[in-house]
């Protein structure tokens, strides 16, 4: 007579809060969510699973801990290296959002091939695009490989079973929002669900020691479909931007455990996939020679990187009276406001008369005070309707009595505005003082000390 096989008595966990219970309710009784109790996988766990949780939990001593780099493999795929901060860390999590149709399978597709060309195995799985759909793209792309596995249209534990058996180096899933599981079913494509699946995409990838990209959508206001929650499970959220009229893309780090935050990737799509960018400053600075009124030249830094990029104001009268319009793009809607409100004071130009846009070109966004001159020229640039000087660049913080103030990493943005041929560029005065400049610099130095110098910079 067979013995009677004892099962393992059956838990429920709120995916929400990670209440447990040996019975099930229909809403949480610690969080009050609606249809958030799931099967706990207690019982499932396989053997090996919690073999070094000891060591795992033990204390060690941080003269122990064994230094040096996070191991990383680069894929020659040099923008998009530079965004994770030198490449791909091992057994990393990243996700990456971007509006539909910006080329993210595009991209992960080349990542898919990187990879397999230095010999490692990538599981592919699409919700999104039937295996036909993803060959076409790959012809288009001129990627074949048999180390590359399309998984098409499936199930959260489709998946698990999928890398169990393949064992691939790498997991790509495009997209998480198309990814659902069994036990989420009742719950659609809730922001509980999304979290769930994603919990166990990281634990999956944790356990089985691969390394993973996630595709996430995000919505019209620039977030990513779901709750913000997602990219604090993550070690990483790239971004993925494209310029409408352009066909350049940008790849930005949100959030990065292992590199810089800020940096900026640059790609070149067209029909035959995507080419990094290996002169961003020439792309973002297209009319140097005559610059129009409105305009100014600020070399950025974006990331560790120097990144000349165009500021362009508009100022016009406002049908508001005494309630004008300022907007930004790409900037600081406040900082643009108390520049605006410091020109006024200290150079007696009526701005109050005038609605006020901004705009980075090429879709960056600047968050240095050091662009603050800058964003003064092209203001005032654009109110009096004079020209800059050509071929100038100018960086200084600008404080509220209208000084002056010193900027980072000043050495690394003269050396890219020399070389971008530059030929005048204005600097803080205090900075000048300090005597730091870089000596055999190939370009004109005017010292500005308060927002009145720039206006007389200015003056034909
Ligand atoms: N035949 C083609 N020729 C040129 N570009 C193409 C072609 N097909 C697609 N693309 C480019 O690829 C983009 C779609 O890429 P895709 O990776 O599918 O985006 P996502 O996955 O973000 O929705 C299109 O917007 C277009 O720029
Ligand atoms: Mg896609």
């Amino acid at each position: 007579m067979a013995a009677k096989r004892t099962q393992p008595p059956i838990e429920f966990e709120c995916i929400e809060c990670g209440y447990q219970s040996a019975k099930y309710f229909g809403r949480c009784p610690q969080c009050q969510g609606w249809n958030t109790m799931v099967e706990s996988e207690a019982g499932e766990e396989s053997p090996d699973a919690d073999a070094n949780a000891t060591d795992k939990g033990r204390p060690q001593k941080l003269s122990d801990v064994g230094s040096g780099e996070v191991p990383r493999l680069v894929t020659g795929m040099d923008e998009f290296d530079r965004v994770l901060g030198g490449g791909i860390v091992s057994h990393s999590v990243t996700l990456i959002g971007g509006e539909p149709g910006v080329g993210k399978s595009t991209l992960l597709l080349e990542v898919s091939a990187a990879l397999a060309q230095l010999g490692k195995k990538v599981l592919y799985y699409s919700g999104e695009e039937s295996a036909l759909q993803i060959k076409l793209r790959a012809d288009r792309l001129g990627i074949a490989s048999e180390r590359i596995l399309l998984f098409t249209i499936g199930t959260l534990e489709d998946l698990k079973s999928h890398v169990r058996e393949a064992r691939p180096d790498f997991l790509i899933i495009d997209s998480i929002q198309t990814l659902t599981s069994k036990k989420t079913a009742g719950l659609g494509g809730s922001a509980a669900s999304l979290r769930y699946v994603t919990a166990e995409v990281i634990e999956l990838a944790k356990k089985s020691g691969i390394t993973v990209f996630i595709i996430g959508h995000i919505t019209k206001e620039g977030q990513l479909a779901g709750p913000k929650t997602l990219e604090h499970m993550v070690d990483a959220v790239l971004y993925f931007q494209g310029e409408a009229q352009a066909d350049i893309r940008l790849l930005r780090a949100e959030k990065n455990r292992f590199g810089p935050l800020n940096e900026v990737g640059i790609f070149q799509m067209s029909e035959r996939g995507l080419a990094s960018v290996s002169d961003p400053s020439q792309f973002l600075i297209q009319n140097r020679q005559s610059q129009p009124p409105g305009t100014a030249i600020f070399p950025a830094m974006s990331g560790m990187r120097p990144l000349l990029t165009e500021i362009q104001a508009l100022a016009s009268e406002s049908p508001f009276a005494g309630n004008p319009r300022r907007i930004a793009i790409g900037f600081d809607n406040y900082r643009l406001s108390m520049l605006i409100s410091i020109i006024e004071k200290k150079l007696k130009l009526p701005f109050y008369k005038s609605d006020v846009f901004l705009n980075i070109t090429g879709g960056m966004v600047i968050r240095e005070p050091a662009a603050d001159l800058a964003v003064c020229q092209a203001l005032i640039s654009s109110f009096k309707n004079i020209a800059p000087r050509p071929n100038s660049a100018l960086l200084g913080e600008v404080g509220l009595t209208g000084e002056i103030r010193p900027v980072s990493f000043l050495e690394t943005r003269l050396k890219e505005s020399i070389r971008q041929g530059f030929s005048t560029i204005c600097l803080p005065a205090a900075q000048i003082a300090q005597g730091r400049l870089p000596i055999n610099h190939d370009i004109s130095v005017i010292s500005i000390g308060n927002i009145g110098d720039l206006l007389n910079f200015l003056k034909p």
